[in-house]
């Protein structure tokens, strides 16, 4: 397969495991040249894309726009609270204006899970989903099993746990879907009250215990505790969380094995990872930062070859 099974990326659980191959593919690729002295090709000089960022983010925001200028398309930013969305005109209104412009290809990232889907429906453009709500985060799926890849080379039957605020977290089930899919056995572990009701029914385990957890897999990706996505109290303090569910150098000391580390950012210090953990040879938390311009250069690559303009 050379062509993508989708004309949007609104979340993994819509592609098919050949198109996260081709995606790993086309990536490797562009990991070559971006390591290159000149770093760009002209693959998308007539395309123009819009970052549509409603929400804060720093990894993701610049990472697509890096993408996007490595493969030479025109790029446009639009930030929510410099916009005339304060003055009333709704998300529609805001995305046709945009495209009015000759806009080929629109990344969004918003705080309602299904904006993306909700945009896709509603507009003419390839809609790429750069994280919506507490739903998926496609693109950080991606670029995480691209990594575990790098490391391990075929996931299958590889034993991958995620740890932390599974309840409100996109990367979460975007990296469930996505490992389920390459053959993983996933284990997400939590205190009881961050992890959602019927999980299981994804086909991943379930566990509070995080020393056994830790014991059970080959690769952890850290989660944060998003407390902005908090209205109640999920648990007693930041200290007590950290105590139970932190990875410190003395747990990692405690297993008889390496494992490799990972977390999307951004990373909360001595709440859900030490600050030795994190900088430790076995976390390969900047490894995902840098694959992440690669994986979003083929996202935005193939995307754009089954759009009516030529690429290069
Ligand atoms: N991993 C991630 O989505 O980070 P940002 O919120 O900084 O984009």
């Amino acid at each position: 397969m050379n062509t993508l099974s989708v004309s949007h990326l609104l979340g993994i659980k819509y592609l098919q495991e050949e198109d996260l191959h081709l995606i790993f593919e086309t990536a490797t690729h562009f990991k070559e040249v971006i390591n290159r002295p000149i770093k760009k090709v002209p693959s998308l000089r007539d395309i123009t894309i819009a970052n549509l960022f409603f929400e804060n983010s720093t990894r993701t925001k610049l990472s697509f726009e890096l993408a996007e200028k490595r493969l030479s398309a025109d790029v446009l930013n639009f930030s929510a609270n410099q916009s005339s969305l304060k003055k009333g005109e709704t998300l529609v209104d805001t995305v046709n204006n945009i495209l009015a412009m000759k806009v080929d290809m629109v990344v969004i990232r918003h705080p309602d899970p299904g904006a993306a889907h909700f945009l896709s429906k509603r507009v003419k453009s390839c809609i790429i989903n750069a994280g919506d709500g507490t739903h998926e985060h496609p693109s950080q799926a991606l670029l995480d099993a691209f990594s575990l890849q790098e490391k391990f080379g075929d996931l299958s039957g590889k034993r991958i746990a995620i740890v932390g605020d599974i309840l409100h977290s996109r990367v979460a089930l975007s990296n469930i879907y996505a490992l389920k899919m390459l053959g993983a056995k996933v284990k997400v572990c939590a205190p009881k009250s961050l992890i959602p009701k019927h999980i299981d029914s994804l086909g991943v385990e379930v566990s509070s215990d995080f020393k056994q957890t830790l014991n059970w897999c080959d690769a952890v990706n850290m989660l944060r505790v998003q407390n902005e996505r908090m209205e109640l109290n999920y648990f007693p303090s930041s200290r007590e969380y950290s105590q139970s569910y932190g990875l410190t150098n003395e747990l990692m000391k405690e297993l008889r094995k390496e494992i490799i580390i990972l977390h999307p950012g951004p990373i909360n210090r001595g709440v859900e990872i030490s600050s030795e953990v994190a900088d430790s040879d076995q976390a390969i938390i900047l490894d995902q930062v840098e694959n992440g311009v690669a994986i979003r250069m083929a996202i935005i690559y193939l995307l754009a070859s089954k759009l009516n303009i030529s690429i290069g």
